[in-house]
């Protein structure tokens, strides 16, 4: 199948065909979220709460997403691979978030990158746009912020000119589409419709050009997920069981028979 490019999500929203996204953070599950059809994976710095066991994104680190986006990388043969540029690696400046940026397309193979912020960073969209390089937003609820936010909160009740401006700043930056994040459904309805380019939402309602889970909470991985999401799956049920039948089948001595081992 195709490489699903920049250009095309674009034209995705101009036809009104909704933009399928989800995080992944390695090669197994790239390659099966890839094989479902899904247009845009996103190697989320959510990675530091889903598989490294921190509390924030706060800690990640550039070398820890780079073995994350290869793996994705390698194994997305359809979907556009974009990866975080994590807390840190981008604020000081459009030469620090270049410089990053450049790093994650040379050593990692992923087809852009998003950032979080929007007049803030408008200097850094333009900056890594310029070099060529696809770059998506992030605003409403951004999780690198969080200690600013007073946790994960609906954003944009009070200020909605604001989003809206912070959404035109970065789409104005060259931006090629903008993730909405715990936004109230009527802001994101008015932010999808002022921008040319495609939104993607997340607790953002269904009037955005396209939408966007972390894997782990879509499938079940885990035992709670927040209200926006829905799970399709109990995945981290049917771990916990087959684990548990391996882990009596191995104590009984069921596992492994006869047909699991080498006659010579
Ligand atoms: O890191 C992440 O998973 C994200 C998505 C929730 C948009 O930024
Ligand atoms: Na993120």
């Amino acid at each position: 199948p195709k490489r699903v490019r920049a250009h095309h999500l674009r034209a995705m929203k101009e036809r009104g065909e909704k933009i399928v996204a989800l995080t992944a953070y390695d090669a197994v599950t790239s390659a099966l979220l890839d094989a479902a059809g899904v247009d845009m994976l996103l190697v989320g710095d959510s990675i530091g709460n889903t598989m490294h066991g921190h509390d924030t994104t706060l800690p990640v680190t550039v070398e820890d997403m780079i073995p994350a986006a290869r793996g994705v990388a390698r194994a997305a043969g359809r979907a556009f691979v974009v990866v975080d540029l994590p807390f840190g690696s981008y604020e000081s400046g459009p030469e620090q978030a270049l410089a990053t940026a450049v790093r994650f397309m040379k050593e990692t193979g992923a087809h852009g990158v998003k950032l979080e912020g929007g007049e803030r960073v408008v200097e850094q969209v333009r900056a890594i746009s310029q070099a060529g390089i696809p770059v998506v937003g992030h605003l409403g609820y951004t999780p690198q912020s969080e200690h600013a936010l007073g946790g994960p909160r609906v954003q944009g009740r009070d200020d909605a000119e604001q989003l809206l401006a912070d959404a035109r700043a970065i789409a104005g930056a060259g931006a090629i589409a903008v993730v909405l994040e715990m936004v109230p459904v009527p802001l994101a309805q008015r932010v999808t419709e002022a921008l040319a380019v495609p939104t993607i939402g997340i607790g953002a309602g269904p009037g955005c050009d396209g939408q966007i889970l972390v894997w782990t909470d879509m499938a079940g991985m885990g035992d709670w997920a927040p209200r926006f999401v829905k799970q399709y799956a109990r995945l981290g049920e049917a771990l916990r069981e087959a684990a548990q039948t391996y882990a009596g089948e191995v104590r009984d001595g069921s596992f492994p028979a006869a047909e699991h081992g080498f006659d010579k």
